[in-house]
């Protein structure tokens, strides 16, 4: 049966480099495998009484639904102050409860992060790595995923032209799929 994979993006901004890696890393799934975005720019701030009080938004029941359908998650995110932006956080909260439903629970997990500048969201990378353990999520290890300069990575369509980076990803794609078995 086709397996499905979900891919997460940790910034809202329209012109996001990271929606574009997203778009790219989409077309380099093959075989018996496909991926879609699952937005998460929709999702109220994870409050524990919504879950508490059988009071979950509507969004929260959707993105639950949808998470639980995915086989596995690539995470492509830039980095916020050394960290992860907090869409990001948010998602993985909500998706995380309520207790004993976690939507994540051992689901293979791509992380890949990105900036503009020298060090390819290193810190942000980690930082989501932490939770995916505690989440349960046996994660790519290899290759690592911090691209840099990735605002010199597209052509005006958005297309990745570097072969490189290109290659990169495949790899990275690869290893997620041979974690589906
Ligand atoms: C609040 C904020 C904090 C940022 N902090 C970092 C940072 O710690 N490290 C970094 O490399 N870039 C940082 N940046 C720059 C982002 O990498 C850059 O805005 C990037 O384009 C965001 O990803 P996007 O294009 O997918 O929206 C920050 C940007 C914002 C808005």
């Amino acid at each position: 049966m086709a397996k499905h994979i979900g891919i997460i993006i940790g910034s809202l901004r329209k012109d996001s480099f990271n929606r574009k890696l997203a778009q790219n890393i989409q077309k380099l799934i093959t075989g018996d495998a496909e991926a879609s975005i699952i937005e998460i720019g929709g999702l109220e701030l994870y409050n524990q009484d919504y879950d508490d009080f059988d009071q979950a938004p509507q969004s929260y029941k959707a993105f639950r639904k949808t998470m639980q359908s995915v086989d596995a998650v690539i995470f492509i995110t830039p980095e916020y102050n050394r960290s992860i932006p907090a869409v990001i956080k948010n998602a993985l909260d909500v998706g995380s409860r309520p207790y004993g439903k976690s939507v994540w629970d051992g689901k293979p997990a791509l992380v890949i992060s990105s900036s503009p500048g020298a060090f390819g969201g290193f810190g942000a990378n980690h930082q989501l790595r932490q939770s995916l353990v505690f989440l349960n999520m046996p994660t790519v290890q290899q290759p690592e995923m911090y691209l840099h300069h990735v605002n010199e990575c597209f052509d005006a369509e958005g297309n990745i032209v570097n072969q490189d980076i290109l290659k990169m990803l495949k790899t990275a794609a690869d290893a997620l799929q041979k974690m589906l078995g």
